[in-house]
C-alpha cells in the first residue's frame, strides 16, 4: 500500500472512531439535552490540549452477534489534558456505543488511565454517562469493574479523583463513582440507584420515577450522594475546572497558589457587628466566610445537604483552605449524623491533599433524639471527631458564638491539634447552654424559691456571666487569642503564613480504624 493510501487508511479508522455510535444516535444524545463524551471533553478541557489513547480498541466479544458490531473506541474515550495548564488524566463514557456499557475492552481503557495517573500524579477525571455492564460480555464486564473499583480504591488519597454522572449510572457501576472524591450531577439528565425503579416496584411495591429515587436533586439533598449539582452539562464542566484549581496534582504536593488582589491585611469592621447580642438569634455564617477569604469566593461542597454545616473551599492570600462551618442558620448549627459524615468526609480530604483547615465554631451541641441516637449518631460524630484528631494539616479556629460540650472539642479544639484557635468577644465557650446548666445544678434551689421563674433567671445571668465568655478558656491557654471580628482576616492569613512549614504526624499502623 503507498504511503498516501496508509495516511489515507489511518485518517479514515479516525474519522469512524470520532463519529462513536453514528449521527443518528449522536442526534438522540443531544435531543435528550445532553452532549456527546467528545463534546463534554472539549468543553472541561484547555483547547486543544486533549490527547486521545486507545481510538482504535474495540471489543473482542463473539456472542449475540457482537462480532459484527465493532466500534473502535468501545464506548469510551480517554486520554489526557490540561486544565488551566495542569494534567489531568479523563475518561468519557459515549453512550451512543452500547449506551456507553462496560466491556472488558472499555474497562481495560479505564484502567490505563488511572495507572497513568497514578505513575504520574495527576488527577482522574470520570464522566458517566452508561448502561452499566456490557450484557452479552456477562461476568467479563463484571470483573472490568471490580479492576476499576480496585485502582479508585488504590488511588483515594493519592491522586484528585473527580466524577461527573452525565446519564445513567446504575447498579454495581455507581461504586466507582461512589470511592472518588467528588461527584458532580445535572439536573433532570442524570441519575444513579443501585436498583431501578421496576426493580423497587417488585421488591418494596413503591412507586418512584426515576428522578425521585436517583436524580440529582435527590443526591445532592437526601442521600448527599452527590457533592454538586449543576443545571446543565456545561455548567457542571466549568466547576470541575473550578475545583481543580484549588487541589493539588497529587498527595505529595502543596495545593496551587492564585494571586489575589485582596490585601492580606484587609480588616472587616462589619465582622465586629455581625453575630446578635440575643444568643438565640441566628445569622448566615456564609456571610462571616466570603467576608473574611480571599474576593468574597467560597467553593461551597455539598451546598443542600446538611446544611447546618457548611463546607468548602476558599482561599487565604491565594493560598487554598478546606473551610468547615457551623451554620446557626440552620437548626442552629447543631451537628447530627448527616452534617458529622458530610464534615468528617471533608476533613479527611483536605487533610489527605495538604489543604489547611479553617473551621468556625458556632455549636450547641449534637442533636437530640431516639431519630439521632438509633440512627447511631454516637458513631457518625464520631468520624468528626477522628477525622479532625487525625488531620495533619495547619488546622486554624475561629469560635464566633457557641462551643458548647462534646460539639467544642470536636470542632477542632486546642486539644485535639488546632495549631491556632481563635475565639470573638462574642464567645461562649461551655459544657452546656446557660439555661440547661443552671436548671440541672441548681433544680433543688430554683424549686425550693418563692418565685422558680424569677430564679432560674437569675441563676442564668449569674451562670452567662461567668462562664459564657471565652476567657476561662483563654486563661488556660484553650484558646490562643481572643480578637476582634474584624481582624480575622488579617491574623489567620499571619496564622496561616506561620504553620506554612508544619510537620506533624500519627503513629506508624496499617490504617487506623475509623467509626464507619
Ligand atoms: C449492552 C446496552 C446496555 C448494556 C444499553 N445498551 N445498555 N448494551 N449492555 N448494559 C444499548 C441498547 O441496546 C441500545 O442499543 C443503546 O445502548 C441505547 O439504549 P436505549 O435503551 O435505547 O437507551 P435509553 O432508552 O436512553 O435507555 C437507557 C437505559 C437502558 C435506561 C440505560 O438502555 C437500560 O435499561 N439499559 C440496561 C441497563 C442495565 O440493566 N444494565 C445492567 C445493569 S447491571 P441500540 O443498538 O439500540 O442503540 C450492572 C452491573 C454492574 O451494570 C456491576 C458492577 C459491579
Amino acid at each position: 500500500m503507498a504511503t498516501t493510501d496508509k495516511l489515507q487508511q489511518l485518517r479514515e479508522r479516525k474519522q469512524q472512531a470520532q463519529l462513536g455510535g453514528g449521527e443518528k444516535r449522536i442526534a438522540a444524545q443531544h435531543a435528550k439535552g445532553k452532549l456527546t463524551a467528545r463534546e463534554r471533553i472539549e468543553l472541561l478541557l484547555d483547547p486543544g490540549s486533549f490527547e486521545e489513547l486507545d481510538m482504535l480498541v474495540m471489543h473482542r466479544s463473539h456472542d449475540f452477534g457482537l462480532d459484527k458490531q465493532r466500534i473502535p473506541g468501545d464506548g469510551v474515550v480517554t486520554g489526557y489534558g490540561t486544565i488551566d495548564g495542569r494534567l489531568v488524566y479523563v475518561f468519557s463514557q459515549d453512550f451512543t456505543v452500547f449506551g456507553g456499557s462496560l466491556s472488558e475492552a472499555h474497562g481495560q481503557k479505564i484502567c490505563k488511565i488511572m495507572d497513568l495517573a497514578m505513575k504520574n500524579g495527576a488527577p482522574v477525571i470520570g464522566l458517566n454517562d452508561s448502561g452499566g455492564a456490557r450484557i452479552q460480555e456477562g461476568v467479563v464486564s463484571l470483573g472490568a469493574y471490580a479492576d476499576i473499583f480496585l485502582r479508585n480504591t488504590l488511588a483515594s488519597g493519592v491522586i484528585p479523583q473527580i466524577s461527573a454522572i452525565l446519564g445513567p449510572c446504575a447498579g454495581g457501576a455507581v461504586y466507582s463513582p461512589a470511592i472518588t472524591d467528588f461527584i458532580f450531577m445535572v439536573k433532570k439528565t442524570s441519575y444513579m440507584f443501585v436498583t431501578g425503579p421496576d426493580v423497587v416496584k417488585t421488591v418494596t411495591h413503591e412507586d418512584v420515577s426515576f428522578e425521585e429515587l436517583g436524580g440529582a436533586e435527590t443526591h445532592a439533598t437526601k442521600s448527599g450522594v452527590a457533592h454538586f449539582l449543576e443545571e446543565n452539562e456545561i455548567e457542571c464542566l466549568k466547576n470541575i475546572r473550578r475545583l481543580l484549581g484549588y487541589l493539588p496534582q497529587n498527595n505529595a504536593e502543596d495545593p496551587p497558589v492564585k494571586p489575589t488582589e485582596d490585601p492580606a491585611s484587609r480588616t472587616e469592621e462589619s465582622l465586629n457587628h455581625i453575630v446578635p447580642d440575643n444568643p438565640n438569634k441566628p445569622y448566615d455564617i456564609k456571610e462571616i466566610i466570603v467576608k473574611v477569604v480571599d474576593d468574597g469566593e467560597f467553593m461551597e461542597v455539598h451546598a443542600d445537604y446538611a446544611q447546618n454545616l457548611v463546607v468548602g473551599f476558599a482561599r487565604m492570600d491565594g493560598k487554598p483552605v478546606g473551610v468547615v462551618a457551623n451554620q446557626p442558620a440552620v437548626l442552629a448549627g447543631v451537628l447530627d449524623i448527616n452534617s458529622s459524615i458530610k464534615g468528617a468526609r471533608f476533613v479527611r480530604f483536605c487533610d489527605a491533599f495538604n489543604i489547611p483547615l479553617l473551621t468556625f465554631v458556632d455549636v450547641p451541641g449534637f442533636l437530640p433524639g431516639t431519630d439521632q441516637e438509633w440512627g447511631g449518631i454516637i458513631k457518625h460524630g464520631a468520624k468528626l471527631l477522628y477525622a479532625y484528631c487525625e488531620a495533619t494539616v495547619p488546622k486554624l479556629t475561629v469560635i464566633t458564638r457557641k462551643a458548647y460540650g462534646g460539639a467544642y472539642d470536636v470542632m477542632s479544639s486546642k486539644h485535639i491539634r488546632g495549631d491556632i484557635n481563635f475565639a470573638w468577644p462574642s464567645a461562649e465557650i461551655a459544657v452546656m447552654g446557660p439555661k440547661g446548666a443552671v436548671e440541672i445544678i441548681f433544680k433543688k434551689d430554683i424549686e425550693a424559691a418563692d418565685d422558680p421563674q424569677a430564679a432560674l433567671a437569675e441563676k442564668e445571668r449569674q451562670y452567662r456571666e461567668k462562664f459564657a465568655n471565652p476567657y476561662i478558656a483563654a486563661e488556660r491557654g484553650y484558646i490562643d487569642d481572643v480578637i476582634e471580628p474584624a481582624e480575622t482576616r488579617p491574623k489567620l492569613i499571619r496564622a496561616l503564613n506561620m504553620l506554612e512549614n508544619k510537620v506533624d504526624s500519627n503513629p506508624r499502623k496499617k490504617h487506623g480504624n475509623i467509626p464507619l
